[in-house]
């Protein structure tokens, strides 16, 4: 699927579905059963380095130190985390949002679209990376159906993200539409971070994934609905699938941060799905994805290796054996 066309062109949303996670651990000294308490939290954090000096900057993240991040004209990352282990790692590195993001959809459950995905799955996995994030500000997505029936479903479902996941801050896809359901959810008490330009959750009545803002109209639409989503009161807004200079001028136009996914180098922000940066994803990449490693074919070669050694009876050896 070609996913870097345009208003009119085909699908462009990343949709990688492959999940690979290996476990690495020293050889060598006698490890605990699977079922041995496991150490709390701090010395987790020592136990499996991450491999380069854990970053601290601010103590925590929070929807106003990005707000000051925005004045002093200082950049800020965010990726999405499904889970305890990479969310750990996220953190540790300096990412300062983790969203958990329905795109879980597409990377962890293997679906085409995102729409299926429940308010309660993302409270089980919200609660992996809240349990995970010491300085990261942690925000959720709320699901395609769990804002659109009516502003008080939208807040209980918006605090259920909160009081049950944890999350700091929920996000929810639309502009000037959801502009009364921002307030709302704001109104009570749980910050909001916007979305729009290419809104996933909006595939059918979008014909496709296509970027947007293509047009002048289109470019109207899309500027029109960030104002509205800060008018609302988001704190943020995520800008997805534009021409880079639309990301541009969105950006300078608002006093609240802007995080690009394919929206040009500008944006106060950006973010990318975890899956597609680190190389996990099964499916082609779209353009505006670097990816950073190439983890997927990491596991692969480990797998390889563990079912060779298995089937040559090389592993385990003497040393992974108790005596
Ligand atoms: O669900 C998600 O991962 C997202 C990002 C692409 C911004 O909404």
């Amino acid at each position: 699927m070609d996913r870097d066309g345009g208003e009119t062109g085909p699908s462009v949303h990343p949709m990688g579905v492959a999940f690979l996670f290996a476990e690495v651990r020293s050889p060598g000294a006698e490890r605990p059963m699977s079922t041995a308490p496991r150490p709390p939290r701090q010395a987790m954090a020592g136990s499996c380095s991450p491999g380069f000096e854990a970053v601290s900057r601010e103590h925590r993240v929070t929807v106003r130190s990005l707000a000051a991040r925005k004045r002093r004209a200082e950049r800020f990352s965010m990726l999405t985390a499904y889970d305890y282990p990479f969310a750990r790692v996220f953190d540790a590195a300096g990412i300062d949002v983790l969203l958990v993001g329905d795109s879980l959809g597409n990377v962890v459950q293997g679906l085409e679209t995102t729409l299926p995905v429940t308010l309660d799955e993302i409270v089980y996995h919200t609660r992996m990376v809240v349990r995970a994030a010491q300085r990261a500000l942690v925000v959720a997505d709320m699901p395609f159906g769990t804002y659109h029936v009516s502003r008080e479903d939208a807040v209980r479902n918006a605090v259920r993200l909160v009081k049950d996941g944890g999350a700091h801050a929920v996000k929810l896809e639309g502009g000037a539409r959801r502009a009364e359901v921002i307030a709302a959810i704001v109104a009570a008490e749980v910050p909001v971070m916007g979305h729009v330009g290419l809104t996933p959750q909006s595939i059918h009545s979008m014909g496709g994934y296509r970027v947007q803002g293509r047009t002048d109209a289109g470019r109207a639409q899309v500027l029109a609905d960030a104002q509205a989503v800060q008018e609302a009161g988001a704190f943020a807004v995520v800008l997805e699938g534009m021409p880079a200079d639309l990301g541009s001028e969105i950006t300078k136009s608002l006093a609240i941060p802007t995080v690009g996914i394919g929206a040009g180098a500008n944006c106060d922000g950006q973010v990318l799905v975890m899956h597609d940066m680190l190389g996990l994803s099964d499916a082609t990449t779209p353009s505006f994805v670097k990816q950073y490693a190439s983890l997927g074919l990491l596991a692969g070669q480990a797998a390889r290796a563990f079912a060779d050694e298995v089937a040559d009876g090389k592993f385990p050896g003497p040393e992974h054996s108790y005596r």
